[in-house]
């Protein structure tokens, strides 16, 4: 029996233009299913095609406006079997440097997005199917200066309880990643990013960054095994027993900034 096989199976990834989405995506193709990969840049788009071996169809999309995501799936996609959303768009800030546009755009980007797009898909997914998405450690133990992004998250976390018992008998997980080496991180600057991972590094217990591969195997394991629902799975390494991130890296957040972003700043 091979556990992890998605043989006639699609696939579709929103955000599957790269770092944990890709890697979803390239993961899926290899245990034989057929996937979509949707994202806003139709360069990304085909770069990432390229990296995948198997069949794979790419779409343009913005998941944040709702008549491009209902023309998606409505009239685009058609019938599939697994939904994974790993788009999200960065933003954060202290509550009283965040307008309230600004605020209710990092929920656009992280949550309304993805509920707009399990709206307008649940029609077309497989009874067998699943839906999986992606919050983020920092539901657990949140920092300084990203409450707006965290709450987004958390309730991310909560519509995909929610939904597990609503859509059942399509199952619904959440993946809570730590920190993950991907293309998301580049916003830091080379140098702050490389220091960043190295005190990951020294202070995880698994001694080492995520990369993409290490959250797209829990993907594909909530993806194939036809009895887990309603879970919030978190694949960070550790980092929440941690020391990471330091205290220092959380202070004097300005606005708009990650908290790690101004380390040794
Ligand atoms: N990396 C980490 O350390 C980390 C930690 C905790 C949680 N996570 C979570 O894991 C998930 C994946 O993160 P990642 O690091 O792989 O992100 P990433 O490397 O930044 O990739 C994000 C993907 O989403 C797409 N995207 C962004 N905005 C979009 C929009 N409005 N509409 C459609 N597609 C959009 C991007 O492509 P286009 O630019 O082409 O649109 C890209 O394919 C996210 O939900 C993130 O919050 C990541």
């Amino acid at each position: 029996m091979n556990n992890f096989s998605l043989q006639q199976k699609r696939v579709v990834v929103i955000g599957g233009s790269e770092g944990i989405g890709l890697a979803v995506a390239q993961g899926a193709s290899v245990a034989g299913a057929s996937v979509a990969i949707a994202s806003r840049s139709i360069e990304k788009l085909t770069r990432a095609a390229a990296t995948i071996l198997g069949p794979v169809e790419t779409y343009s999309v913005d998941f944040t406006r709702e008549d491009e995501v209902a023309n998606l799936f409505e009239h685009k996609i058609g019938q599939f079997d697994h939904l994974v959303i790993t788009a999200f768009t960065f933003g954060g800030g202290p509550i009283t440097e965040l307008s309230m546009s600004e605020a209710r755009a990092i929920f656009e980007g992280k949550f309304w997005g993805a509920y707009q797009v399990i709206k307008y898909a649940t029609p077309y997914l497989s009874e067998s199917g699943s839906i999986t998405l992606f919050s983020g450690n920092m539901v657990v133990r949140p920092s300084g200066g990203l409450a707006a992004a965290t709450a987004a998250t958390g309730a991310l976390e909560t519509l995909g309880r929610s939904l597990a018992v609503e859509l059942g008998p399509i199952r619904v997980n959440v993946i809570s990643p730590g920190v993950t080496d991907t293309p998301t991180w580049a916003l830091m600057g080379e140098t702050r990013r490389k220091l960043m991972f190295e005190k990951a590094r020294e202070l995880l217990p698994v001694k080492r960054i995520a990369q993409p591969e290490d959250i797209a195997h829990a993907a594909l394991s909530l993806m194939t095994n036809p009895f887990i629902s309603g879970t919030v799975l978190l694949v960070d390494g550790g980092e929440v027993l941690s020391m990471f991130p330091q205290p220092e890296m959380t202070a004097g957040v300005g606005k708009m900034t990650h908290p790690l972003v101004d380390i040794n700043a």
